[in-house]
């Protein structure tokens, strides 16, 4: 007993022998599974712990915050109030992973005052699920001040143990990081700088950017990210290699000097842990969805998911070019001579047709034209981008009002493209005619980038300035009847649920890297660590579906993995648009090619099978209206056997089965196309083992008859 004793820190004993108010109340999940207990210090300041299990996950932890023009808020904090209330409601997705989605927590505010003056009050808002913890801080109306000016905030996140952790640096800029697997002691963001494949990256300190996971010694993972962020800069967290601990950090402006600005009372974005101690339960969990509002768009079927292809790869394949005088490289971010052009401009007419033809022959909903637009002969590498792209003007090249006609004659829909190049005051100048333009056309979906650094100087894509304005493209979208895929994105942090129109984004490092990144493209371990890690925030639009996987016009690229895992692909990432991104010439003749004709788009259910991060991982998923099921399995460079049990399959039904599947000759790196194709029936209480070779994955369609 003595030893105990010894363990707790002297000041929980002397909270709990002369403080009147509450000296820690515990927040326990619906389960009992999770608890958070959050307490006051001997100084006042805020503190929590988490537990799972019975076990600390996140030890004594601290909160506080620094401001511009005033004293800081951490210390001096007396307890007010408590309260305490309980959610159990289930609501429905228009269109996701699964339909119903049961938001299940108990949730406790606490009321803080400074003891002195100014006596500055705020509530922290706890909310406890079986699959994590949220909390948030709101800020009281403060008598004599309209506004806040936040600096930096500080929560912290006290790690118990030198976690896994499978991180992207706290880049300011842009998540298409490689993602890296160290200890939390051995995270090293600063050495990821002067990467020559972004064309916008600033990363100020050791941070990591959310989610990040973390798998402990005993199994148990963790994953650390943000919901609803709303008129609020995107957090990292700062790394103490040393302490092995979290700390908020801010993004922030060299405009303004200050981080955040909110007029008073405002709430900050949740700060959000997902506890598993199955890695698949990540995928599984809703925790972010959940934490944000309910849809605040209503009926929003004027967008349907939908596979597409488009006039893309082939620019980034060095193919074609988006100008229309040939004078952009994307290989090397530079301007070509004057001289040097060619007619090699991918969206013309008649280029758009060709893929028209071949979405409408293959039952895609959509086709998506980059390079349409005037002003892309001045982009990568210049830097007075203002003024330049006109999002209503095409190439003299493209007929648009043609173009439109004839895929609504095919019963195809065009998606629009919107590159900004990272001048959001142009965009916003032009979103109401852009988008009135697309509504005219009866276009419903856009994909937006952000590609270079963010003009005004000072401002970085994941500060709140910037925040605002990818909440402004997706509300404008909205009035317009228009669903927004954004490239170069903010992070997603649940909005979809109140923003549905806020279909997918990247956010990552996405296929076009295989194409020109100089370090060879994405390693096979890429996709089995997004789909632990960026995949938790939400959907994606990462084009999978490359057929020519030895890219023969890029000697020294290649995609790092078999036919077999592109399929699959379809399945394991989430999105609601999901773009067969290949040249359509090579899909010709190509058997493989019926998996991605036949796969759903759009789930009734998910379910994730097995899967260790960085290593594996097999999802099943029902699509809607059809109830047909579709596997799709993934390895790393590793080969692997994994065995799927059918159980999840409606009782009574045989499905025609259609197995796609590396061979014992293939191998991401000398023999990627060796694929087997294999047609069978299967049912409710099979159980198949499927052999996956280096990069490989395999891919089933189960159709019922
Ligand atoms: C970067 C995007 O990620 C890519 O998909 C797009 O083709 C280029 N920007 C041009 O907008
Ligand atoms: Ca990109």
């Amino acid at each position: 007993m003595k030893r105990l004793l010894y363990l707790l820190p002297a000041w929980a004993l002397i909270l709990s022998s002369c403080n009147p108010n509450p000296q820690s109340e515990p927040l326990s999940s619906p389960g009992g599974n999770n608890t958070i207990d959050f307490f006051l210090s001997p100084e006042g300041q805020p503190m929590y712990r988490i537990t799972h299990g019975g076990k600390v996950v996140i030890d004594t932890s601290s909160m506080g915050f620094e401001f511009e023009d005033q004293a800081p808020l951490s210390t001096g904090l007396e307890w007010i109030a408590t309260e305490r209330t309980s959610m159990d409601e289930t609501w429905e997705m228009p269109w996701g992973e699964q339909r119903e989605v049961r938001n299940h927590y108990n949730e406790m505010t606490v009321t803080l005052q400074e003891a002195a003056a100014p006596n500055r009050s705020l509530d922290i808002r706890f909310r406890a699920y079986d699959d994590g913890i949220g909390f948030r801080y709101e800020f009281h109306a403060q008598p004599g001040q309209d506004s806040l000016r936040i600096t930096d905030e500080h929560t912290a996140f006290q790690l118990t143990g030198d976690h896994t952790a499978f991180w992207i640096p706290g880049d300011w800029d842009i998540y298409e990081h490689k993602y890296n697997t160290t200890p939390v002691s051995g995270i090293d963001a600063i050495s990821k700088r002067d990467n020559e494949d972004l064309a916008a990256t600033y990363i100020p300190e050791n941070a990591v950017n959310t989610p990040v996971t973390l798998r402990a010694a005993n199994g148990v993972h963790l994953a650390f990210h943000e919901a609803d962020l709303t008129d609020y800069a995107g957090m990292t967290l700062k790394v103490d290699t040393a302490a092995l601990r979290f700390d908020s950090e801010l993004v922030g402006s060299e405009r303004t000097g200050y981080k955040v600005k909110r007029a008073l009372p405002f709430h900050t974005p949740w700060r959000t842990v997902q506890i598993a101690d199955r890695a698949g339960d990540l995928i599984e969990s809703r925790l972010i969805e959940n934490l944000n509002e309910p849809n605040k768009l209503g009926d929003v079927s004027w967008f349907q998911p939908m596979k597409y292809v488009g006039i893309w790869w082939e620019m980034h394949l060095g193919v074609s070019t988006w100008d229309m005088e040939a004078t952009q490289d994307m290989n090397t971010f530079s301007t070509l001579g004057k001289d040097q052009t060619s007619s090699k401009h991918g969206a013309t007419t008649a280029n758009t047709k060709r893929y028209i033809d071949f979405a409408a022959a293959n039952g895609f909903g959509g086709v998506l034209v980059e390079g349409w637009n005037t002003g892309w002969d001045h982009w990568i590498g210049f830097e007075d981008r203002e003024g330049v792209f006109d999002f209503v003007t095409p190439y003299a090249d493209y007929d648009l009002e043609e173009i439109n006609r004839y895929a609504r004659e095919k019963g195809v829909e065009m998606i629009m493209h919107h590159e900004t190049s990272a001048a959001p005051r142009t965009y916003e100048q032009q979103m109401d005619t852009a988008y009135a333009l697309m509504q005219h056309y009866g276009m419903h979906a856009v994909k937006t980038g952000y590609v270079g650094k963010i003009i005004p100087k000072g401002e970085y894509h994941h500060g709140q300035w910037m925040v605002n304005h990818y909440r402004k493209s997706l509300e404008t979208a909205a009035k317009y009847q228009v669903a927004v895929n954004a490239h170069e994105p903010i992070k997603a942090t649940g909005l979809r649920r109140t923003y549905p129109n806020a279909i997918a984004r990247e956010g990552l490092r996405g296929q076009e890297f295989n194409a020109w990144a100089t370090d060879g493209g994405n390693p096979p371990e890429h996709l089995p660590i997004v789909a632990f890690t960026r995949m938790l925030a939400g959907p994606i639009d990462f084009t999978p579906g490359v057929f020519e996987i030895s890219l023969p016009t890029k000697p020294d690229n290649q995609i790092n993995t078999t036919l077999a895992q592109q399929l699959a692909l379809y399945v394991v990432i989430y999105g609601p648009v999901q773009m067969a991104c290949d040249l359509p010439q090579n899909y010709e003749g190509q058997p493989a090619f019926q998996f991605i004709r036949d796969v759903g788009v759009d789930w009734e259910q998910s379910r994730v099978l097995n899967g260790e991060v960085g290593e594996y991982l097999t999802i099943a998923r029902e699509e809607r209206e059809t109830g047909n099921w579709f596997v799709g399995g993934i390895t790393d460079e590793n080969a692997r056997e994994l065995e799927v049990d059918f159980s999840f399959l409606e009782d009574g039904v045989t499905y025609k089965a259609r197995i796609y599947r590396d061979t014992e000759a293939s191998h991401y790196q000398n023999n990627p196309t060796d694929i087997a194709i294999e047609e069978t029936e299967i049912a409710k209480g099979d159980t198949r083992t499927f052999a996956l070779a280096p990069g490989g994955g395999f891919a089933i369609s189960l159709l019922r008859e």
